[in-house]
């Protein structure tokens, strides 16, 4: 059922593992909200993957992937966000590209995970068109430097979490609130995936190109009117206003109604958008990111809060992650499958999928996470079905490798299929890793 060329990886995100505050690297707007006291960890070392990046391509060989996604921190290689370069910035990065060629892992570069420089949040950050521009130049200047040997580049991890949780609630960095400001901050990340893509397109023209979005497939918690309402906004809300741009479709209309009905936007033409801009934005792309999670109940009214699970914690009831988000393989098909439908995207990669369950090692240094190794089977077994069904999937990448900094949860969260303590940095591979070593070995045989 998989191909045999079928992409098998891990994904990672460089604030979340490279620590690494050296070597001339500007401060990003989550180095900020760290300094400032607003994460429960310091992101200042996460798993000092700067520094261990080689023990972490030994457990990649280990591991059996033939992909690993990860994404450059753009204040290492700009520390101004534009401008000067820092060449041990771009240094880092080379060698880490070369030891995956070599070593048979195809490198897959996401180019935004969130961490913005914080010279350019001075200037605005998101909320200010010209961010576009200098995403562009630093798209250019990693197509310059890595695209001899990188063949396979994501524009954005998750616009929806950067605009909406960065810019409305302000619960992420940096920090910033208002509706303005996020659906200004959600169209110029658009505007910049479409304007990167060109020129990535025009730079590295065999290269793969594409954008991860998150999702969050909802269902109505009852067939009321008020429910299934209330389920159209949260779809709107939450998966639409970034998939319909992307492929040509504009911002839905539904969705900008409700929002002038709510105050959030004016009666007319969107203030943000400019002649051209949608055109920019439905670039083609070569395959379409889906970063899978959970799935959500939605009832009037609470049509857009974020996870309708159980509260985060340790101990969560039959079914839920630590995170506290439903466990829902089934939802994962049939998104793939309404994906391939309404949008026809080329090629669908689950570019991220994972839980978080905090089990340790034991006396025999011993990590059984069973209860991980279940979701990830599952996971993969919803991805056949999509297949079966005939959605054109092309790879699966598990979140995380390490137990790495989750943002807000800082370490208390651990995705990883390796266990990291964070008092010293050492790694420990968790039964999951074994298994889906095996897992991938069986698949591609
Ligand atoms: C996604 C993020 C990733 C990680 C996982 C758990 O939203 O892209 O960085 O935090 O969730």
């Amino acid at each position: 059922m998989f191909p045999s060329d079928f992409r098998w990886g891990v994904g990672t995100s460089a604030y979340q593992i490279e620590g690494g505050r050296t070597d001339g690297k500007g401060d990003s707007i989550w180095d900020r909200f760290s300094d400032a006291g607003l994460l429960p960890d310091p992101g200042d070392v996460a798993c000092d993957h700067y520094h261990r990046w080689q023990e972490d391509i030994e457990l990649l060989k280990g591991l059996g992937v033939n992909a690993y996604r990860f994404s450059v921190a753009w204040s290492r290689v700009l520390p101004e966000g534009r401008g000067r370069v820092n060449k041990r910035g771009i240094d880092f990065y080379d060698e880490l590209v070369d030891a995956l060629v070599g070593a048979g892992i195809e490198p897959v570069v996401t180019l935004y995970h969130w961490d913005l420089p914080a010279a350019l949040q001075d200037g605005g950050g998101w909320t200010e068109r010209s961010t576009a521009d200098a995403f562009t130049e630093y798209a250019e200047l990693l197509a310059h430097a890595l695209g001899d040997r990188v063949g396979t580049w994501i524009t954005h991890n998750e616009p929806w979490v950067a605009s909406m949780l960065g810019y409305t609630d302000g619960l992420f960095a940096p920090g910033v609130t208002g509706w303005d400001n996020g659906l200004t901050a959600a169209h110029h990340i658009l505007l910049s995936h479409g304007l990167a893509t060109r020129r990535l397109r025009s730079l590295l023209p065999k290269a793969h190109l594409g954008i991860a979005l998150d999702c969050r497939p909802a269902q109505a918690a009852s067939d009321s009117f008020a429910d299934r309402e209330a389920t159209r906004h949260f779809d709107g809300f939450r998966n639409r206003w970034f998939f319909d741009p992307v492929f040509g479709r504009g911002y839905p209309s539904d969705l900008v109604a409700d929002h002038i009905a709510r105050g959030r936007l004016e009666q007319g033409a969107l203030p943000f958008v400019r002649a051209g801009d949608l055109d920019v934005i439905a670039e083609p792309v070569d395959f379409l990111g889906i970063n899978y999670y959970t799935s959500v109940t939605v009832s009037h009214p609470d049509d857009e809060s974020e996870y309708s699970g159980v509260p985060p914690g340790p101990e969560p009831p039959e079914g839920y992650t630590e995170m506290g988000w439903p466990v829902t393989p089934d939802s994962l098909t049939s998104f793939l499958v309404r994906v391939h439908e309404e949008y026809q995207p080329r090629s669908i990669v689950v570019t991220e999928n994972g839980a978080s369950f905090s089990e340790g090692p034991d006396d025999a240094e011993t990590i059984a996470d069973e209860r991980r190794i279940r979701y990830i089977e599952d996971h993969i077994r919803a991805l056949g079905d999509a297949i079966e069904a005939g959605v054109p999937v092309d790879g699966y990448y598990v979140w995380s490798l390490l137990d790495n900094l989750e943002w807000l949860s800082g370490f208390s969260q651990r995705f990883g299929l390796v266990w990291v303590d964070h008092a010293n940095g050492t790694r420990l591979p968790k039964q999951s890793y074994h298994w889906y070593r095996n897992a991938i070995a069986e698949l591609r045989s």
